[in-house]
């Protein structure tokens, strides 16, 4: 599907509900299968992927039911059973990563499948440390598909070379299954949705630091209530910033630390961002925001900042063209390996719009403040992300934009387009 975007003239107002966190559903429905007991998922994602993972634990014997359009019963005993077919993990690297760690423990075999960009996507990072404990993966030379022979697993004390939450989820949840103590110690800190919610669950689990210790643990059905995301939110946020006028408040954002690097990267950059209501929810900060129109200014964006907002970084490419002088973003080499190379993919479409964005091995650098000029056709890359943040640089390009298979949002935020209407009227 092709998306034309004109450019905003009248900027945004107005309030809205950011839809559920995609990596807290995937999270919500892999726990919930292995917990015993009924759990109710409320808010659950209506994103493709976290629908891939619900998919694949139905398969694996699991009781799962939509109440209504965002509530999910899971009936559970605990325990998985050998599925009847491969499991299809669609686009979601979340799910093959998270699914794999849990799959090596188990006294059954299990196939991995993936898209044409999932089966592309480095596999080696979870098979390595999975391997030590004692897993039994086949592969296509470190990529999907992947055959899961079910193993008795031993603790291990790992010590990871990047900071990556879907590798450290899978060694811990592994770690579930496995004899022993299980030890895992990342370079910063990534995204810890599952330590939370883990613990949350009654898991015998304890951060210090990088350093998460995990002990087998039988977990039991809660109640788990999903916050908005702010991966979906920082589209609002970037749209606000950028086009005149604008005014917004996005209600029911995540605010756990691990994932607020954009805001602290827009205050960096001088935007007005505000957080009201704050509140914790199912062990999650949650609260809302307030963000205006603003001058801004370029600036560095490296090191342990990375981890935390490693999806926000095409929409931050986009925002930085606004900003005035030099944006840099460094030691983002993992992004090359997300659903495009989104060093590649971002910096060649905002070319494409006339912005001023050379590629650096680990990044990009950026000079504003440039007019972006509309009259083309831009790709999306099997990227929802890279989707998403072309429609907000199209609500400032001088000319309609039109932007391919946009239909890629579906991914993780389905309701996005039809929310940005609402701010508009
Ligand atoms: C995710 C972790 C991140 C992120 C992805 C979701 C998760 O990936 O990019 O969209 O839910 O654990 P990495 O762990 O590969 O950095």
């Amino acid at each position: 599907m092709i998306k034309n975007v004109k450019k905003l003239v009248h900027g945004l107002k107005g309030n809205i509900e950011i839809p559920s966190d995609k990596s807290i559903s995937h999270r919500a429905i892999m726990f919930s299968s292995i917990a015993k007991g009924t759990s109710r998922i409320i808010n659950f994602s209506n994103g493709e992927d976290p629908k891939s993972t619900l998919k694949i634990f139905r398969q694996l014997g699991v009781d799962i039911a939509y109440k209504d359009e965002k509530t999910v019963i899971v009936n559970s005993d605990g325990k998985l059973r050998q599925p009847l077919a491969d499991l299809d993990c669609e686009n979601s690297g979340t799910t093959m990563r998270l699914a794999s760690g849990i799959l090596a423990g188990q006294n059954f075999n299990t196939r991995l499948t993936g898209d044409i960009s999932l089966s592309k996507r480095p596999m080696k990072r979870i098979i390595t440390p999975l391997s030590l404990m004692g897993a039994k993966i086949e592969s296509e030379d470190n990529h999907a598909p992947l055959n899961i022979y079910g193993n008795r697993l031993t603790g291990i004390d790992y010590n990871s070379q990047i900071a990556s939450a879907q590798v450290k989820s899978s060694v811990l949840l592994a770690g579930l299954y496995a004899d022993g103590t299980t030890k895992f110690t990342e370079p910063y800190i990534s995204r810890n949705h599952t330590e939370i919610l883990l613990k949350y669950l009654g898991a015998d689990i304890t951060t210090k630091n990088t350093t998460t210790i995990i002990n087998p643990s039988e977990l039991t059905a809660k109640d788990i209530i999903i916050c908005g995301d702010i991966s979906s939110a920082a589209y609002f946020m970037a749209a606000a910033l950028i086009v005149p006028n604008s005014d917004i408040i996005l209600k029911n954002v995540g605010l756990n630390p691990t994932r607020t690097g954009i805001i602290k990267v827009i205050e960096k950059m001088g935007g007005y961002i505000e957080i009201l209501n704050k509140e914790k929810i199912s062990g999650e900060e949650v609260g809302d925001i307030r963000i205006k129109t603003s001058d801004l200014k370029g600036i560095t964006i490296g090191g342990e900042l990375i981890p935390q907002l490693i999806d926000e970084i095409p929409i931050i490419a986009v925002i930085a063209t606004q900003a005035k002088g030099e944006t840099v973003i460094k030691d983002a080499q993992d992004l090359r390996n997300k659903e495009s190379d989104r060093i590649k993919s971002t910096v060649c479409e905002l070319k494409k719009l006339g912005a001023n964005i050379e590629e650096t091995e680990d990044g990009f650098i950026i000079n504003g403040k440039t007019n972006l000029k509309g009259e083309t056709e831009l790709n999306t890359y099997h990227d929802h992300r890279l989707a998403m943040s072309l429609y907000v640089a199209g609500l400032i390009c001088d000319k309609e934009i039109a932007i391919n298979d946009f239909e890629w949002v579906n991914i993780s935020f389905p309701e996005f387009a039809q929310l940005f209407q609402t701010l508009q009227n």
